[in-house]
């Protein structure tokens, strides 16, 4: 059974119309706003159900709007270096307002180094549900004339990445997705899915073995968090690498182990 169409249309204008979740691919709330009006009494429970599954995936990681606006003027101030000392700590600064790279910056100096040196000097990624990763390009062992592709379901965040983009001069999109409805098309060296896979469970468990089995990058890194938003991290790590070896499970995929503070990851060798 599948719920009407103007019930969903209406579902989708209350959900957006909150200013939290305005920015958000209209796929993905229609995804899942669709599921919700089968499974709630009605379209106000479905509403609500709808807002809460969007604020876990997405919206709890901002816990304050991120200033857009405010970070396009300060881009426009800056020198086109990214390795000038303004610019690294505008970008630090930057990156600390979405809580995934916030709890990143204290292995920031190694955690790319380390995870992608065997494949270093990296020519072209492909960042999966990027939030803000690519800021961390000056952290990243890159080619000089590195390719960079990202998405994730906000408008606003992928707008700002491609001003970021064009300021540094890097050879990057970004573009909004949902991934648990497309495997992007775009080749590159290494696809990112960083922190990601438990956020495509809640919504659909089998987005994240399509992903790993179809996308057309020779290598992906994939991680998890070593705890959750609220600091708990009791069984979790165990759980998620269970999760991980069940991803996995009947491939024939070359798999390099990396624990760090914080972080669990996996570099896949297709
Ligand atoms: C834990 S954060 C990880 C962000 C980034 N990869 C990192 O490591 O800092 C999860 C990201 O997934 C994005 N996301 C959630 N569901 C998604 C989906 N269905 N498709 C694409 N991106 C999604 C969120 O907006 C958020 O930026």
């Amino acid at each position: 059974m599948s719920a009407p169409d103007e019930l969903l249309e209406e579902l989708i204008q209350q959900v957006t119309a909150s200013s939290k979740y305005a920015s958000i691919s209209p796929d993905l709330i229609r995804e899942i706003g669709a599921k919700e009006l089968i499974k709630r009494r009605s379209l106000k429970e479905a509403v609500k159900e709808t807002r809460n599954k969007l604020h876990q995936v997405g919206s709890a990681f901002q816990e304050k709007p991120i200033p857009y606006a405010a970070w396009l003027d300060e881009l426009s101030t800056l020198s086109t270096d990214l390795q000038d000392e303004t610019v690294v700590a505008t970008l630090k600064r930057q990156m600390s307002m979405h809580a995934s790279t916030a709890e990143r910056l204290s292995i920031l100096q190694h955690f790319f180094n380390e995870a992608l040196a065997s494949i270093a000097p990296v020519f072209s990624i492909l960042d999966l549900a990027c939030g803000l990763d690519p800021l961390c390009l000056p952290w990243m062992p890159a080619a000089p004339d590195l390719e960079y592709t990202a998405c994730d379901i906000y408008g606003d965040m992928t707008s700002y990445l491609k001003a970021y983009f064009d300021h540094f001069k890097v050879n990057g999109r970004a573009f909004v997705c949902d991934l648990t409805q497309t495997v992007p098309d775009a080749s590159a060296q290494v696809a990112l899915l960083l922190k990601t896979i438990p956020c495509l469970d809640q919504v659909d468990k089998n987005a994240a073995k399509r992903l790993l089995k179809e996308l057309n990058t020779k290598f992906i890194l994939a991680s998890f968090p070593a705890h959750s938003l609220g600091g708990k991290s009791k069984g979790m790590l165990q759980n998620y690498e269970t999760r991980f070896n069940q991803l996995i499970e009947g491939e024939s995929w070359k798999i390099t182990r990396l624990e760090f503070t914080g972080e669990l990851a996996f570099l896949i060798e297709k």
